[in-house]
Formats: structure tokens, C-alpha cells, sequence
């Protein structure tokens, strides 16, 4: 399913504050089936947009289309959390199941499901562990079964794998890399890491500052299917390096928009 992101807006009120702008006119596209990358300074707005993709919170103007629909983001949608945001007394296989719950689907139909998507992230064995019983990297993989299981047409992910290790990290990426070639899920991922950008995605869209917008949207070249190897191709380095500038300028220029305002 086709994203289409047009000139949207978003604002938090601030208690005896001017409103804090974060989202400001942005605007992007992502086709059906691509897997998107977004980058930009901390604290720039990238789960604000994200949220607002995930209809948890309508943008205060502008609109999202869903294939040229505008519907109830949620229902179209499946959100990976950086903190799995799994309910503590819940075996996994009861918290993969939880929207299949909420949509009514009978007990026995929704734990079928549930399964099948522990098995393709291979934690079938927990099904029936508690959150706290499990690695950060096997939680992971429940909150991304648990997103796979409502079956969505696009996925977001907010900084899924940067509370797990660098092995973990590695493990998980190339798994997602291969659980999204068999769906072919639109997928939006947020990170810090520019080489986790540069290994997943076929985009990368690197964000300003505050109030935030795309200032670059990178073409990935590299073939798919894709593994970890592709940090040897030469011009992994060379589009590291640009990401990298790019993203340095947005932070410096974030930051001295703030160092601006403190100091009015
Ligand atoms: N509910 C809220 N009310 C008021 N301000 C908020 C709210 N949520 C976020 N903010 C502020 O909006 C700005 C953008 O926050 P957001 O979490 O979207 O940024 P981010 O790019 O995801 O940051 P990070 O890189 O740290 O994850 C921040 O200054 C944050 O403090
Ligand atoms: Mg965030």
C-alpha cells in the first residue's frame, strides 16, 4: 500500500509557551511494498510522524493517504516500538495475539496466527514466557510478530533495534530484511544508524530540525536480497559518508536554532 504524506503539520501546546513546532508542511511519498528508511537529529519529530502515520494523533493540518485513501491510519497500520511495549502479564503468544483479540477473532484462531508468527521469528519455544523471561533481542522479535499478526499493509518501526547488541542488531536486521522480501509490507523504520539505513533500506529520507521536513531523499543502489555483507561494497562508505554530512549539518543547525532561542 502506497503512503502518501501531504503537507502535513503538527504542534504540541506548551503551558505558558509559545506552541512547540515539529512538523511543519512535510511532505513524502512511499510506493507500495518499499522500505523506507528515516533519519534526522534527535529530537527533530521522527516518532511525532511516525504517531501521526500510525493514527495515534491526527496531524493538525495536511493529510495522509493510504493508496489515495484517507482512512483511520490504524486500521492500515502496525507500530514496533524501541521498547517492545509488551504487556508484563501477558504470555508472548497472548501478547502477539492482543489486536487479533480486539478485532474479536475466537481464541483458538487467534493463537493459530499468533504462533505462526512466532515461528517465523523463531520463538516458538517462549509461547508461553512472560516478557521479563526473555533476551531484549527475543523480545524484539515478539514485538514484530505481534505487529505482523494483525497483518498490516505498512509496518512502522521506531528505532526497533537500538536497545538490543550489535550481534542481536545484526541478527534481527537480516531477519527483517528476509520476513519483508516473503510479505512485501510497506515499511517505514526510524534509526539513528546510518548504516542500518544504508543495509535495509531502498530510501533513505534524512529530516531537518525542528519544525521538521525532508531535506534529502537518498536512492539506496545496492541489489537485493541483501545481507549484512553489502558494508563491503565501496559505495556503502562513500553514501555513509554523505549521510553522514547531511545529518551533522541538520543536528548543527537544529542545535543553533535552539542555542537561538534560549538565548531570546
Ligand atoms: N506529547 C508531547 N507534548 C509536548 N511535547 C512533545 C510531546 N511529544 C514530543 N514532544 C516534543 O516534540 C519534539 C519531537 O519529539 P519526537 O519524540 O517526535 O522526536 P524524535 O525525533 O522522535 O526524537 P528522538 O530522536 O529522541 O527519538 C521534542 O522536542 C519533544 O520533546
Ligand atoms: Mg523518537
Amino acid at each position: 500500500m502506497r503512503v502518501e504524506i501531504d503537507q502535513i503539520s503538527k504542534s504540541y501546546r506548551i503551558p505558558d509557551a509559545e506552541p512547540l513546532r515539529v512538523v511543519e508542511g512535510l511532505s513524502a511519498t512511499i510506493e507500495e511494498g518499499e522500505f523506507v528508511c528515516i533519519i534526522g537529529p534527535s529530537g527533530c519529530g521522527k516518532s511525532t510522524l511516525l504517531g501521526m502515520l500510525g493514527g495515534l494523533h491526527p496531524p493538525d493540518s495536511g493529510a495522509v493517504r493510504f493508496s489515495g485513501r484517507r482512512t483511520a491510519s490504524g486500521e492500515m497500520t502496525s507500530i514496533v516500538w524501541q521498547d517492545y511495549a509488551l504487556i508484563p502479564w501477558r504470555s508472548i503468544v497472548d501478547n502477539v495475539a492482543i489486536a487479533l483479540e480486539l478485532r474479536g477473532v475466537p481464541k483458538r484462531e487467534r493463537r493459530d496466527i499468533a504462533m505462526e508468527h512466532l515461528k517465523t521469528m523463531g520463538i516458538e519455544a517462549f509461547a508461553k514466557s512472560r516478557p521479563q523471561q526473555l533476551s531484549g533481542g527475543m523480545r524484539q522479535r515478539a514485538g514484530i510478530a505481534r505487529a505482523l499478526a494483525s497483518d498490516p499493509e505498512v509496518l512502522l518501526m521506531d528505532e526497533p533495534f537500538a536497545a538490543v547488541d550489535a550481534q542481536t542488531r545484526t541478527l534481527l536486521q537480516e531477519e527483517l530484511l528476509s520476513v519483508w522480501e516473503r510479505h512485501q509490507k510497506t515499511v517505514l523504520f526510524i534509526t539513528h544508524g546510518i548504516e542500518e539505513a544504508l543495509l535495509l533500506a531502498d530510501r533513505v529520507l534524512v529530516l531537518s530540525g525542528r519544525p521538521t521536513r525532508v531535506v534529502e531523499d537518498l536512492t539506496v543502489p545496492f541489489a537485493r536480497p541483501r545481507t549484512a555483507d553489502v558494508v563491503q561494497d565501496p559505495r556503502f562508505a562513500e553514501l555513509k559518508t554523505h549521510l553522514w554530512e547531511r545529518l551533522r549539518d541538520a543536528t548543527l543547525a537544529a542545535e543553533w536554532a535552539e542555542a537561538k532561542e534560549v538565548s531570546a
